[in-house]
């Protein structure tokens, strides 16, 4: 028997989902490990504190990852968190009053926590877009010392379109870094959001010793913690003993809380989540400094999931019967047995495990015996899940990356989309005879959405030309199609660096052009694909007829 409405209202209001985006380095494990000290899931951080400790723990599901010391895996972190008050265990009255009268919704029962882990690689894969359709908010976890770095910046371009606010972190305040005002000024400028500091940090980065708490006013005193294994006790002090105590690093404080007033730099929740601001926090992931700020913080601020726009247009609310949104498919995680992960989103109503639900693509049944939570190489079994959480279903042979699965009313929600490439290569089969494989494979790989496949008459179909956000997409493709289809395989970057898309009344003076060759994409799109900028500036300028559009990273 599925729960009522009021039910899944009430676990909708108490979820957040969120990720963390942020370049290699500057954090986002130690971060995801301090969360869940936080959240009391384990008892002490240092386990996977660092790249040694971690190599252990990562899962091996392929030998590229055991090789590299990486995950490619993208998963989801549960757990729940009950605000606690100060972090030495004595919660303190004023500490609960100065977020009472916040924007976000308090509830009395624990929130439920989803952390959607985005792969943690410098390398970039669509996988890593496809993420973000998941969450409804993002953390930008920046190292104070580095400032805003690549990899965030692409990540920050996909939330600006999907409209995901943003809560910044400027992580590893306890070390030399920037000034507060430097960083703010950084941000604003460089993608035009304006940072409103929940908290002003006391002591410049390299001496943290609390936060000033604008707010209230008042300032949450840390102390270390041997190692930071522990969550860091918070003592709370009023203005004036903080002034006694700290002298001249919370005079300094107080003064940048009021010069950010003055600009204006003041949280304000509506254009929080029109993506126009973005409360910012300041942290030590590695003291457990700040944490207990951030999770307040996407408690108080962070949206709930909400109903989501299907493909005509028609919102399924999240009180509506049970539906849910496939962002990624994952194979051959355990090489014991080659299972297929479909990770879902659930958009409405509640999900019970064994319930058997409509795959919208094809209108078949779809049975979730196997439903699973994973992270890393620990999986467990759900039994039920509410809009926001993250399902993995074992053996989802028939599911695709942008697949509904729905139960009661049909609803389908619009695909992910693709994103737009920047590497290409061609791959072909090392040994003719293995050809009906390769396609095969190829096939499979497509549909799993590894990567894009693109195709013309002139290519034919025994080198198809591959398409990918990043390179290790490649890698994968490569080394899946010997582990799991035992064909070898030659892969040969292509000169091209950027696509367009086009029309069939532009390709043949396009297909003319040097430097620039037109592709069909499976999904029947028209690409053009050019060795670099300048050819593209080139071609526009003599040929402002022609059609090139740019391709967006989402097209919902
Ligand atoms: P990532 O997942 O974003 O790639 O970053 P990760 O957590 O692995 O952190 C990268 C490095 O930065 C690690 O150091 C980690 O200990 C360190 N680090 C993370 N947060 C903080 C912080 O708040 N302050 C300081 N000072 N360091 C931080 P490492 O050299 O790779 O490992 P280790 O030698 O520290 O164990």
């Amino acid at each position: 028997m599925s729960s009522s409405p009021d039910t899944v209202a009430r676990e909708v209001r108490r979820r957040r989902t969120f990720a963390i985006i942020s370049h290699p380095d500057a954090g986002k494990s130690t971060m995801t490990e301090a969360l869940a000290l936080h959240a009391r899931m384990i008892s002490e951080a240092g386990a996977v504190h660092g790249k040694a400790g971690r190599k252990a723990t990562v899962s091996d599901w392929m030998e590229m990852e055991k090789a590299r010391g990486i995950s490619v895996s993208s998963t989801a972190l549960q757990f729940n968190y009950t605000p606690t008050g100060l972090g030495n265990d004595d919660p303190d009255d004023d500490v609960e009053a100065a977020y009472a009268g916040s924007a976000g919704e308090r509830v009395d029962e624990p929130h439920v926590i989803n952390l959607v882990d985005t792969p943690g690689h410098a390398d970039f894969s669509e996988d890593t877009y496809r993420v973000l359709t998941a969450v409804d908010a993002a953390v930008m976890l920046i190292d104070a010392a580095k400032g805003l770095e690549p990899q965030t910046l692409k990540l920050f371009q996909v939330c600006r379109h999907r409209g995901i606010p943003v809560i910044t972190v400027i992580n590893k305040w306890d070390r030399p870094g920037q000034t507060p005002l430097e960083l703010i000024d950084e941000i604003s400028e460089r993608i035009g959001l304006t940072p409103t500091p929940l908290y002003v940090p006391v002591g410049i980065a390299g001496d943290f010793r609390g936060l000033l708490d604008r707010r209230s006013g008042t300032y949450i005193k840390f102390s270390r913690t041997a190692g930071g294994a522990k969550i860091a006790p918070e003592e709370l002090l009023d203005a004036q003993r903080a002034a006694a105590t700290e002298g001249d690093a919370w005079t300094a404080a107080v003064e940048e809380s009021e010069l950010l007033s003055e600009m204006g730099q003041d949280h304000d929740q509506e254009m929080f989540l029109a993506g126009e601001t973005s409360p910012m926090i300041f942290t030590s992931a590695m003291l457990n400094f700040g944490v207990r700020q951030l999770l307040e913080a996407l408690v108080e601020l962070a949206p709930a999931p909400a109903g989501r726009a299907d493909v005509d247009g028609t919102v399924r609310e999240v009180t509506d019967p049970f539906s849910a949104v496939v962002f990624k498919v994952q194979a051959g995680m355990d090489s014991s047995h080659r299972d297929r992960l479909a990770y879902m989103r659930i958009v409405s109503g509640e999900f019970e495990r064994g319930m058997v639900v409509t795959h919208a693509q094809t209108g078949r049944p779809f049975a979730t015996k196997y439903a699973q939570a994973v992270f890393g190489r620990d999986r467990s079994t759900v039994d039920t899940a509410y809009p926001g959480d993250v399902v993995g279903l074992v053996n989802a042979t028939a599911l695709a990356p942008g697949d509904t699965l729905y139960d009661g009313p049909r609803v389908e929600f619009p695909p992910i989309g693709s994103f737009a490439p920047e590497h290409f290569a061609t791959l072909r089969a090392r040994s003719a005879g293995k050809y009906k494989q390769f396609r095969k494979a190829m096939d499979q790989l497509e549909s799993e959405g590894v990567v894009q496949v693109l195709r013309n008459n002139t290519r034919g179909d025994a080198s198809p030309v591959l398409a990918a956000v990043g390179p290790m997409q490649f890698e994968v493709v490569t080394a899946r199609m010997l582990a799991e289809f035992t064909v070898e395989t030659d892969l040969e970057p292509l000169g091209y660096s950027l696509a367009r898309r086009t029309d069939d009344t532009s390709s043949p003076e396009l297909d003319r052009q040097r430097g620039v060759e037109v592709f069909t994409r499976t999904d029947g799109a028209l690409l053009a694909l050019f060795s670099d900028k300048w050819r593209l500036q080139f071609i526009e300028k003599e040929h402002p007829d022609l059609t090139l559009e740019p391709l967006v990273a989402a097209a919902d």
